[in-house]
C-alpha cells in the first residue's frame, strides 16, 4: 500500500464517496433477501394474532397468520422461517411434554407452514425446552433444580425426531448442553431424516438483549441461564464452541446475539467453511424501535446499518424480526451505500 503525500493532499478518499451512484458501486457489502430468515412465535389456542408490547411489529401467530406470513416470506424472496412454538400455559410441564408430543404446537407449526411453502422456503425450528416447560429453562432439573445436562440430550432427541417428522428442513439446537448436536444428529440419521440438516447454535451468550423474546413465548423462567449460555467476558470459549459443534456435525453454525459480539462472528467467518449465521436478536429489534418511536433515530437507516454491520463482519445468514421488511425494501432497489 503506498499513499504519496507528494502534492498534499495527493491522495483523496472522499473522490469514492462523491454521489450516491459512485457510493453504491463500490459498496463492499451488500443484503440480499435469500440470507435473511425470519423467527417467527405461532401461539396455541389463539385465533387472532398477540401483538408483542416489548416488539412493536411482531406478534405471536395464530395458525392461520403464521402460514401467512409463509407466504408473505416466499413472495418476498427470503431464504427461511424460524419457528418458535408457544403451548397453552396448562400443557406445559417439568420435562417440555408439548415439545415432543406430535400435536404440539411447534409440530403442528411446521406441519401447517411445509403446507403452505413446500420447498419453497427452508423451514427450521428452535429445538430448545425452554418453551414447553413450566420452570422455563432449556433443559430438565435435577433434584437439587440444576439443569441436568445428559438427562436433556434425551429430551432434545426425541424433540428432534418428531420435528423431523413434522416436516422441518433444519433443527436449530438452542438450548447450550454440551453434547447437543451430536445427540441431535444421531437421532435424526437413526429414524431416517439424514437430509434434516443441523443450524447450531454454536456461541449463544447469556444475554440481557433476550428480555423481549421471554414475553414473546411467555417464559415461565426465574433465574438466568448462566449455567449454561456463555459469559460475555468470553471470546475463545466460542472457538472451543465452534470446534466441538463442528466435531458433532453441525451444518451450519450461528453466533447470538448478533450487534455486540461482532468479533465473534469475525473470527468464525475467518475460521469455518460451513455457513455462519448470526441471530440479531429481540433486544437488538426493540433498541431500534424503541429509539425510533420516541424519534431518536431515522428508523429505516438504522435497521439496514445493523444489518450491514452484521453481514459485515461475516454472517452469510442473519436471523432477523425485519426480514420480511428488509427484503421487500431490497426488492425494490434499496442497500447498503449509495
Ligand atoms: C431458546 C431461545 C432464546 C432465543 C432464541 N432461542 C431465548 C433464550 O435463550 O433465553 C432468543 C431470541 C431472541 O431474543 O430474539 N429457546
Amino acid at each position: 500500500m503506498s499513499i504519496s503525500y507528494g502534492s498534499f493532499p495527493g491522495t483523496r478518499p472522499r473522490r469514492l464517496r462523491t454521489t450516491p451512484a459512485m457510493r453504491r458501486m463500490v459498496a463492499e457489502t451488500r443484503l440480499h433477501p435469500a440470507e435473511l430468515i425470519l423467527p417467527a412465535f405461532v401461539r396455541e389456542g389463539v385465533s387472532e394474532p398477540v401483538p408483542l408490547q416489548s416488539m412493536p411489529g411482531v406478534v405471536q401467530h395464530s395458525r392461520d397468520t403464521l402460514r401467512k406470513a409463509a407466504a408473505e416470506a416466499v413472495a418476498a424472496g427470503i431464504g427461511g422461517i424460524m419457528l418458535f412454538g408457544v403451548p397453552e400455559e396448562s400443557k406445559k410441564d417439568a420435562v417440555g411434554t408439548p415439545g415432543t408430543d406430535p400435536d404440539g404446537i411447534l409440530q403442528v407449526a411446521i406441519r401447517d407452514v411445509r403446507a403452505e411453502v413446500g420447498d419453497d422456503l427452508v423451514i427450521m425450528s428452535d429445538l430448545c425446552l425452554d418453551e414447553h416447560v413450566d420452570h422455563g429453562h432449556c433443559g430438565v432439573l435435577d433434584a437439587e433444580g440444576r439443569v441436568d445436562n445428559d438427562a436433556t440430550l434425551e429430551r432434545y432427541a426425541e424433540m428432534a425426531r418428531v420435528q423431523a417428522d413434522a416436516g422441518v428442513h433444519t433443527v436449530g439446537p438452542s438450548g447450550m448442553m454440551d453434547g447437543q448436536v451430536r445427540v441431535v444428529r444421531e437421532a435424526l440419521d437413526g429414524a431416517g431424516h439424514q437430509d434434516v440438516s443441523i443450524l447450531a447454535y454454536t456461541a449463544k451468550y447469556a444475554s440481557a438483549f433476550y428480555g423481549p423474546f421471554r414475553e414473546a413465548v411467555g417464559s415461565s423462567l426465574k433465574g438466568d441461564r448462566k449455567t449454561y449460555q456463555q459469559d460475555p467476558a468470553n471470546a475463545r470459549e466460542s472457538l472451543r464452541e465452534l470446534e466441538l459443534d463442528l466435531a458433532e456435525g453441525a451444518d451450519m453454525v450461528m453466533v447470538k446475539p448478533a450487534l455486540p459480539y461482532l468479533d465473534i462472528l469475525r473470527q468464525f467467518a475467518d475460521a469455518v467453511d460451513v455457513p455462519v449465521a448470526a441471530y440479531q436478536i429481540s433486544g437488538e429489534y426493540a433498541m431500534v424501535e424503541a429509539a425510533a418511536a420516541n424519534g431518536w433515530i431515522d428508523r429505516d437507516r438504522a435497521i439496514m446499518e445493523t444489518l450491514t454491520s452484521v453481514r459485515r463482519a461475516g454472517a452469510g445468514l442473519i436471523l432477523t424480526y425485519w426480514a420480511t421488511e428488509v427484503a421487500r425494501r431490497l426488492n425494490r432497489g434499496e442497500q447498503p451505500g449509495g
